[in-house]
């Protein structure tokens, strides 16, 4: 594959690591950046063939398969427009746009336009949720009662971000894209989301947008999902998640406790890991962060989906759902009230069943409760079907 990469901050360059990384056969061909000197210096670091400050003709470029959007926010829409425009399969990162109606414009540009797009969401591609959500489609955790995710870091890296009208809104947006693409593939994607509620607040910068939000996602059959999201959070990247289900619960850390820790006065002065606040003391490196944090499976799963003519597993489809949540989150926070999720475009199922509990115990019980306690004794609570009395029996 040769990509166009529009872009050459952060997520270009951790994009660039897992295209080109190991033995990879795709290349970065051209790389377009506003200012000609990181143009020159990605192109010169990835082995581009051309650089250019004109994102268009980064774009239409002949030799290109396939354009890579790692621009701010406020950027993605004019980008998206111009791959439309000269017929190149696009792939955006998150969030696809700074709200519903802009990614919805995306969506049916792309769609009208026929070209393969992809949604950049990497947290729904590291290896552990794969491996975790592999289980839960399995049914190991039975039905999935409630979904949390958080992520929580000291806040970003780039001035763009901290510009309501550039990035659209704060850390809900920047950060509860994730959790909330993260929370509804646990719960299901074809599971319509319904309504929310939700809190934000600027506790402690001194922006116009939220660096604090905690939301919940009430989905059709029942599930909840929960997001917890912050920009002021002291002690590196934490990114979470728990779910729980009828058989079974997982919990899962993608940075921070992952199981490698490290302590070191700091003399080296070595890179840890993302938005580490520290490089002494005890510490907890990601073991290969482009790999972990799903950029590898994330490129592999569009490239493949690409060369065989199918949608890869995330769409513009499912940024403009992700969009369409934030937003109810952003009426919710402000009404104090449930908001309804607007989705002028559900692709899912309808009218699914709610979760239910009950477990038929015999003819005449549901079963509520097994326990075999501290002194050997296995005790049974049953609800009678009939008359919904509940007692407990010692089997
Ligand atoms: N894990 C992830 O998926 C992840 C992580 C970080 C950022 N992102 C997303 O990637 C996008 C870029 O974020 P970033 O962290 O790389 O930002 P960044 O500031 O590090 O880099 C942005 C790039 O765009 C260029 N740019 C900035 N303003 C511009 C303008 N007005 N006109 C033209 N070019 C401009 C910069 O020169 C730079 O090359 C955002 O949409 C962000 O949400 C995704």
């Amino acid at each position: 594959m040769n990509i166009s990469m529009l872009g050459s901050g952060f997520i270009g360059r951790f994009y660039a690591e897992a295209i080109q990384g190991k033995r990879s056969k795709d290349s970065i061909t051209v790389i377009y950046s506003r200012k000609e000197e990181s143009a020159r210096t990605f192109a010169a670091d990835y082995g581009c063939t051309t650089w250019t400050t004109n994102m268009e003709q980064a774009i239409a470029d002949p030799s290109v398969d396939i354009v890579c959007i790692a621009l701010p926010n406020h950027l993605h829409e004019e980008a998206v427009m111009l791959c439309c425009k000269h017929k190149k399969a696009v792939m955006t990162t998150k969030p696809l746009g700074r709200n519903a109606v802009e990614a919805k414009r995306m969506l049916d540009a792309v769609e009208a336009a026929g070209i393969f797009n992809g949604y950049l969401e990497d947290l729904v591609y590291s290896p552990k949720f794969l491996r975790a959500n592999e289980s839960i489609r399995n049914g190991a955790l039975g039905s999935i009662l409630w979904a949390k995710s958080r992520e929580a870091h000291p806040g970003p890296h780039s001035d763009w971000f901290w510009n309501i009208e550039m990035a659209g809104g704060g850390c809900m947006l920047d950060l509860g894209c994730h959790c909330v693409e993260i929370t509804r593939s646990y719960i299901g994607k074809d599971i319509r989301p319904v309504e929310v509620m939700c809190w934000a607040a600027t506790q402690v910068k001194p922006i116009e947008a939220e660096d604090h939000a905690i939301a919940l996602i009430k989905y059709e059959t029942g599930a909840i999902a929960q997001f917890e999201v912050s920009w002021a959070f002291r002690g590196g990247l934490d990114l979470r998640d728990e779910v729980m289900g009828t058989e079974g619960t997982i919990w899962l850390n993608d940075s921070l406790r992952t199981g490698l820790e490290m302590f070191t006065t700091g003399k080296a002065g070595d890179y840890v890991a993302e938005k580490a606040e520290s490089n002494s003391g005890w510490l907890f490196p990601v073991g290969d962060e482009v790999n972990d944090l799903g950029y590898n499976h994330m490129f592999a799963d569009m490239f493949i989906a690409f060369e065989k003519g199918t949608a890869p597993k995330e769409t513009f489809y499912d940024g403009y759902v992700v969009n369409a949540i934030l937003d109810a989150c952003y009426r919710s926070a402000k009404s104090k009230l449930w908001e309804p999720v607007q989705l002028e475009d559900w692709r899912g199922k309808t009218g699914v069943a709610q979760i239910s509990g009950l477990v038929s115990y015999d003819e005449d019980n549901y079963l509520i409760k097994e326990e075999t306690t501290h002194y050997g004794a296995t005790k049974l609570i049953l609800k009678n079907k009939q008359t919904g009395a509940i007692k407990e029996f010692v089997k």
